[in-house]
């Protein structure tokens, strides 16, 4: 509620939004649209009685409808789905998108709960950020294709959420239980695959609840498989996290821990994000940083240690990367990130507020000492801080007041402002898998042969004979995925692509050129394309165009970009209306052709 010129009004962002009209207790409002900022989109203004006190409780209702400029939403054809005959629609909120799907207070510290009721053609399910209410959407019959019969299903979100956790997701959905409180949720073609590979969420909560001795307490934690266009690998969205299908592997136990990591995260955020909330977006490290901690912690409890550690090294080559990419003295490599006004919070993600805030929690971890650092979390930080905001001041606050002694030897300053790597990035550091680690072994070995490629690369060799084919042929997807990595990152580091031979070289050993795990033929498409070897670029064309994962498709289109930029954006104006809005922006800005 805010003082104006023209008396009190109440403020709401919108984007994309077609307001119609405005109501205060019932009773018809004046309301007005400001001009429309590109990312921020249009405050709304209505307004309200005379003689308001402080304190008083207003009620508002408008009445609007999305448009096709609402960022949030996608709208899915019956062919883009894996059911083929039925629609498809499902949201996407975070950071500021919310406002593009309901008039809101689009902040993370503004939170509130929720009551939905969703009306849709009999036979489509509808999902939300919510518990859907026992005996709603009784279908009501009728001809499905003619939509000529509609269901009603009702939602409440008891607990107070921000707006960036709001979803909504609509499509011919069936669900198989895993456990008392948790469903995978899917289309009829997929759902088999997706139980089997998702099966460990329930050990997964399990342990969120034992790192963090609180109790989950968002009622059911089902999660939906979505169709390939899903931005993101997941996103938390409470009682219903929202899963890439990329995740998803034969119907035989999934090997590697991508599907495995992914699922941990999401449900470390039902305390760390969901629970304990960033207070702004400049605390985004918060909700990450933190998330990754406990992800890697209930990796450790539910897969073993040397899971945790393959984790910790590809987060460490991860956020090397992403500070070489913004340069190390990026306002956007800083932990702490005042987004400056009217910047796009999707133009400052990266890796670096995950595997850098982890980091630093790390060393929080290891200055306290784990066993007292783990008793304060599970004891005072959660508990005292648990459906509130926080941000790295309240962190400090609270650290120094349980470990004086331990918090004078950190340097929160560097920590938390300074640009660039963190304090004693690297082998050794607090977080990062000792010498003596069977993973950190392995990881080394592969990045000495990755070495060997780079060196070969700079000096126009043949290619090395290490990897051997067969060594290639049984790593698990993360060992070939950080071979890759670093061999990226040395032919990075030369500023020239991998030379066209040495690509397709690359391609044929153990089998890489055909890899199925998406880290890893992402990782490969993305070495091996830039020098224009055909079938690299094929493989890149056709990874970027039959999903739209930003992890997976922005690095592939860069790819394309470097080998044949006008190539690149052909194969983008082929699909882009097939892309999730956000993913389109970000392809779009990418390769310049906004
Ligand atoms: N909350 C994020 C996704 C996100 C962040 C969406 C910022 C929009 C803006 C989610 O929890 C996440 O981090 N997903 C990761 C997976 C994870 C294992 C690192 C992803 O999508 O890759
Ligand atoms: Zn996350």
């Amino acid at each position: 509620m805010v003082e104006a010129g023209a008396g009190v009004e109440a403020w709401f962002d919108t984007h994309g939004l077609a307001v119609e009209r405005a109501r205060v207790h019932g009773v018809p409002a004046a309301h007005a649209l400001d001009a429309a900022h590109p990312v921020l989109g249009r405050r709304l203004r209505v307004s309200l009685p005379e003689g308001l006190a402080a304190g008083d409780e207003v009620e508002v209702g408008i009445d609007y409808s999305t448009t096709a400029a609402s960022t949030a939403l996608q709208w899915l054809a019956p062919a883009q789905t894996a059911d083929g005959h039925h629609p498809f629609l499902f949201s996407q909120c975070q950071a500021i998108h919310a406002r593009s799907m309901v008039p809101v207070q689009d902040a993370p510290g503004v939170k509130f709960t929720y009551d939905a009721r969703v009306t849709l053609p009999a036979g489509l399910t509808p999902l939300m950020s919510a518990i859907m209410e026992d005996g709603s959407g009784v279908d009501a019959g009728g001809d499905t294709a003619t939509a000529t019969t509609t269901s009603t299903f009702t939602f409440r979100q008891p607990v107070p959420l921000s707006p960036y956790l709001l979803a909504l997701a609509a499509g011919r959905l069936e669900k198989a239980d895993i456990s008392p409180r948790i469903a995978i949720w899917a289309e009829p073609p997929v759902l088999a695959r997706a139980a089997a590979t998702f099966g460990e969420a329930e050990e997964f909560l399990a342990a969120v609840e034992a790192v963090t001795g609180a109790t989950y307490r968002w009622g059911r934690a089902d999660a939906l498989v979505l169709p390939p266009s899903f931005p993101y690998g997941g996103m938390e969205n409470p009682c219903m996290t929202f899963l890439t299908p990329t995740l998803l592997g034969p119907l035989t136990a999934p090997v590697d821990t991508g599907p495995a990591s992914v699922v941990a995260h999401e449900l470390a955020h039902s305390v760390f994000g969901n629970d304990i909330t960033c207070a702004t977006w400049a605390d985004f490290w918060l909700n990450e940083g933190w998330c990754v901690w406990c992800e890697r912690k209930v990796l450790a409890r539910v897969r073993g240690p040397e899971a945790a550690a393959l984790s910790a090294l590809a987060g460490s080559k991860a956020l090397a990367d992403a500070v070489r990419r913004f340069g190390d003295g990026h306002d956007y490599t800083r932990l702490v990130t005042p987004l400056p006004p009217g910047a796009d919070p999707d133009d400052a993600f990266s890796r670096i507020p995950y595997e850098k805030g982890c980091a630093f929690v790390c060393a929080l971890e290891a200055a306290a000492g784990e066993a007292a650092f783990g008793d304060w979390v599970r004891g005072v930080w959660v508990p005292a801080r648990r459906g509130g905001v926080a941000s790295a001041a309240t962190l400090q606050a609270d650290y120094a007041a349980a470990f004086p002694a331990a918090s004078s030897t950190i340097d929160w300053d560097t920590w938390l402002h300074a640009p660039g790597l963190p304090p004693g990035f690297g082998a050794g550091a607090p977080g990062e898998p000792a010498a003596g680690d069977p993973a950190a072994a392995r990881a080394r070995a592969a990045e000495a042969a990755a070495a060997a490629w780079a060196a070969a690369a700079a000096k126009g060799g043949p290619a090395p004979s290490e990897p051997a084919d067969a060594d290639v042929a049984a790593w698990p997807a993360e060992v070939a995925a950080h071979f890759l990595d670093a061999l990226a990152d040395g032919v990075a580091r030369a500023g020239a692509p991998l030379p066209r031979a040495l690509a397709s070289a690359l391609g044929d050993r153990g089998g890489l050129a055909s890899a199925t795990a998406p880290e890893v033929r992402a990782a490969f498409l993305c070495l091996a394309a830039p020098s224009g070897e055909p079938r690299a670029v094929a493989g890149a064309a056709a990874m970027a165009t039959e999903q739209g994962r930003m992890k997976y498709s922005r690095p592939l289109f860069r790819a394309l970009a470097a080998a044949d930029k006008e190539h690149a954006v052909r194969v983008f104006e082929g699909v882009k209306e097939r892309l999730h809005p956000i993913c389109t922006k970000m392809v779009a800005g990418d390769l310049g052709v906004e």
